[in-house]
């Protein structure tokens, strides 16, 4: 009599995609939890490898609201503390509505634009560019068919300021900056439509009107202004991010380079004719983010974010910013206002060899006096330092360094439970999805991860905007689709019970009476396992389940391998067969696999497999597996499945060593 043929399924195979203890957990479609074990993704560098290992996507009607129809152009202005957030778009003011436990809701006002005959369709249209907090109102500027203007939004009613050059560009994809500061104003975009195409940056109002020389900046693409209030009033400083050609046109060299200006923000223009109406205390340094170690650059800044320092010391504020590189990898470098500020006062001018005059090119004289006509042309000549702007830390190497091409960033400074500081970086990828970086401030060593990928839209899109609430612990971003909000502590998505909540190293979580919880929204203290060195041995059931055996017949002389998850990133995993360690996988391993590979199958490879995993004392079993000969098997009905499930296990073994080699 013949065994019944062999179900293949009772077998078990590796899983790759979707795995860990979050698979088994049986959480809703929508909080679908995804392993997505990106190999890729670490780079070698001890400090890389952003990992991700949980998905987010938020609900309709409660997480996020659609326009209706598409919004090809959307700018986001939301006051840090409310729940709402507003939306410039084509001809439209929406203003959304979220309230805590309710579904959302939205408001539109009408901003069409009030010219007349216009030519091409995109001509006529009013493009809002700009919503800005004014008064008790709002203030919303747009391209208006090419007559940029503004209107003042006052309780639901419109009222048309008229046409406001410098506010809104002639056509909404210009190089637009906009930076507000009290009654002052200053701008990138230009006042002419047709003269004037070399891009400047300007002061539109307040003290007199002044703007950047042409030869400063070879085509510069503007990325972020933001204005820094030092120790005396005269010192205030206009700093600005910017990308520009390269002036080095060697073959070697990169075609854009990065770049940070400054300008007083006291400055009255000069003396002379030509440099009356010119800013006379402009400088540039080129901000550098390359990786010595590797030796990979990064020279295209992508954007730039801006954090304060919790005791209002301006020098210790930093500047995080996001660059890319020919292969749209990316790098965070992170500098401070201090290093930068530094640069601007100390460093010599690039290809200025002679003694600088006094004052020196850069300085903000006190009492309102006008800068000497031989400092501004020394300055007009050589506007850039030749010292470079590097980033923080002793080896002056990026945060970390990733396959995926980020393209904005906020960050969060949060307090764990037991009052340690993280910054938690939110980055969007050219996917539309948003990456979730954690980075400890208290450990030396401590590693940077990526806990989370953030799905905020139901149709994928470009992120166009994404401003984000301290307080409040939210982020709201818009697609030409859609506008979503996103608690930054999404806990509950976490599976695998306390271990699995703690092993997600999430600061902004924690297990309590049987939950994983924010630990913002549970008046008592919840279990964190923050310390990489200390992990969540507390749990209430000491050991999670131990996964069950899994079985596979094999011939001699074959081959073979096993694969076991790496979940977490402070984890040593190891294979071991009886009391032999047969393959050992530290943390920053290469691979999110820790594998076994058996060459050639001989007599001694049959039996039991066990990948165990170890975090400090702690140390559990991950996998189990037993190798089983084909009498063995015979006798347990198994034969017949394992030649094709051999195929498969290589065939699914195949791209994450074709990700290793291409990473190396
Ligand atoms: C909230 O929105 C969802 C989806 O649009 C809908 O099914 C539900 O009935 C709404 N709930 C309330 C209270 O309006
Ligand atoms: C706004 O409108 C409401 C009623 O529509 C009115 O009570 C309120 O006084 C108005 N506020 C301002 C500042 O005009
Ligand atoms: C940077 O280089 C690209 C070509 O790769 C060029 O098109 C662009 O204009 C350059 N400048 C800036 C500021 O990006
Ligand atoms: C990098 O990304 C830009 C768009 O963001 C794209 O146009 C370009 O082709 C990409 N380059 C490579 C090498 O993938
Ligand atoms: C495996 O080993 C056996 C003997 O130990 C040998 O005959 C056989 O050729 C080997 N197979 C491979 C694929 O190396």
């Amino acid at each position: 009599m013949t065994p019944p043929p062999p179900r293949c399924t009772s077998l078990g195979v590796p899983r790759y995609r979707i795995s860990g203890p979050q698979a088994r957990s049986g959480l809703p479609l929508q909080l679908l939890l995804l392993l997505l074990w990106t190999a890729a993704d670490t780079q070698g560098h001890p400090k890389s490898g952003p990992r991700i290992s949980a998905v987010w996507k938020g609900r309709a009607g409660k997480d996020r609201v659609d326009f209706g129809s598409a919004e090809p152009h959307t700018v986001l202005f939301h006051e840090p503390g409310s729940d709402s957030v507003w939306v410039g778009g084509r001809g439209k003011v929406y203003l959304f509505n979220f309230p805590e436990g309710k579904n959302a809701s939205v408001h539109t006002v009408n901003i069409g634009s009030t010219k007349g005959p216009c030519l091409g369709k995109q001509d006529c249209e009013n493009y809002i560019t700009l919503l800005e907090r004014q008064g008790e109102g709002l203030l919303a500027c747009g391209t208006n068919a090419r007559h940029p203007s503004c209107w003042s939004l006052v309780n639901g009613t419109v009222e048309s300021l008229g046409e406001r050059r410098g506010y809104a560009p002639f056509s909404p994809d210009e190089n637009s900056l906009v930076l507000f500061d009290g009654d002052e104003v200053y701008s990138t975009i230009r006042k002419q439509e047709y003269n004037g195409k070399i891009p400047r940056f300007r002061r539109i109002q307040g003290e007199i009107e002044l703007y950047t020389s042409d030869t400063v900046m070879q085509n510069p693409q503007f990325i972020k202004a933001t204005i820094v209030h030092q120790d005396q009033a005269y010192d205030d400083k206009i700093y600005y991010f910017f990308r520009e050609d390269n002036p080095d046109k060697n073959p070697e060299a990169p075609l854009n380079v990065s770049r940070v200006a400054q300008l007083c923000r006291g400055d009255q223009g000069g003396e002379s004719s030509l440099s009356v109406s010119k800013w006379n205390t402009f400088l540039k340094a080129m901000l550098v983010c390359s990786d010595p170690i590797t030796n990979k650059n990064f020279n295209r800044l992508q954007d730039v974010f801006l954090l304060p320092d919790p005791n209002g010391q301006w020098r210790d504020t930093r500047v995080y910013g996001v660059f890319s590189n020919p292969w749209n990898y990316s790098a965070v470098c992170v500098y401070s206002l201090g290093d930068i500020d530094k640069v601007f006062r100390t460093s010599s001018l690039k290809g200025y060899h002679t003694g600088l005059p006094t004052p020196r090119p850069g300085k903000c004289l006190p009492g309102r006096k006008p800068i000497p006509t031989e400092t501004f042309q020394v300055a007009d000549s050589h506007p850039e330092v030749a010292q470079r702007v590097e980033p923080m830390g002793p080896l002056k190497t990026p945060l970390f360094h990733s396959k995926y091409h980020y393209q904005k960033v906020v960050v969060h400074r949060m307090h764990a439970s037991h009052g340690e500081t993280f910054h938690v970086l939110y980055l969007t990828t050219d996917r539309g999805t948003i990456h979730k970086v954690v980075k400890s401030e208290e450990w030396e060593h401590s590693l940077v991860f990526n806990i989370m990928e953030i799905q905020p839209f139901r149709r994928a899109a470009a992120i166009q905007a994404m401003s984000l609430d301290p307080d409040r612990r939210k982020l709201y971003v818009s697609s030409q689709w859609e506008v979503s909000q996103v608690p930054l502590d999404l806990c509950d998505i976490y599976g695998g019970g306390c271990h699995g909540c703690l092993m997600a190293r999430d600061p902004y979580c924690g297990w309590d009476q049987g939950h994983c919880v924010s630990i913002f929204s549970s008046q008592r203290s919840v279990l964190q396992s923050i310390n990489p060195d200390e992990p969540h041995k507390e749990c209430p059931s000491p050991k999670p389940d131990e996964a069950p055996p899994q079985k596979v017949s094999l011939a001699r002389n074959s081959r073979y391998y096993l694969s076991c998850p790496m979940e977490s990133r402070h984890a040593t995993y190891w294979w071991r067969h009886g009391e032999k360690v047969e393959q050992r996988c530290e943390p920053g391993h290469q691979s999110p696999n820790c594998i076994l590979f058996i060459e050639n199958l001989t007599d001694g490879h049959y039996g039991h497999y066990y990948c165990e995993a170890q975090e400090g004392s702690y140390v559990r079993k991950a996998q189990h597996w037993q190798l089983l000969s084909e009498d063995e098997a015979k006798a347990q009905h198994l034969l017949g499945c394992a030649h094709a499930l051999l195929a498969s296990l290589w065939l699914g073994v195949l791209p994450t060593l074709i990700l290793g080699l291409l990473v190396h």
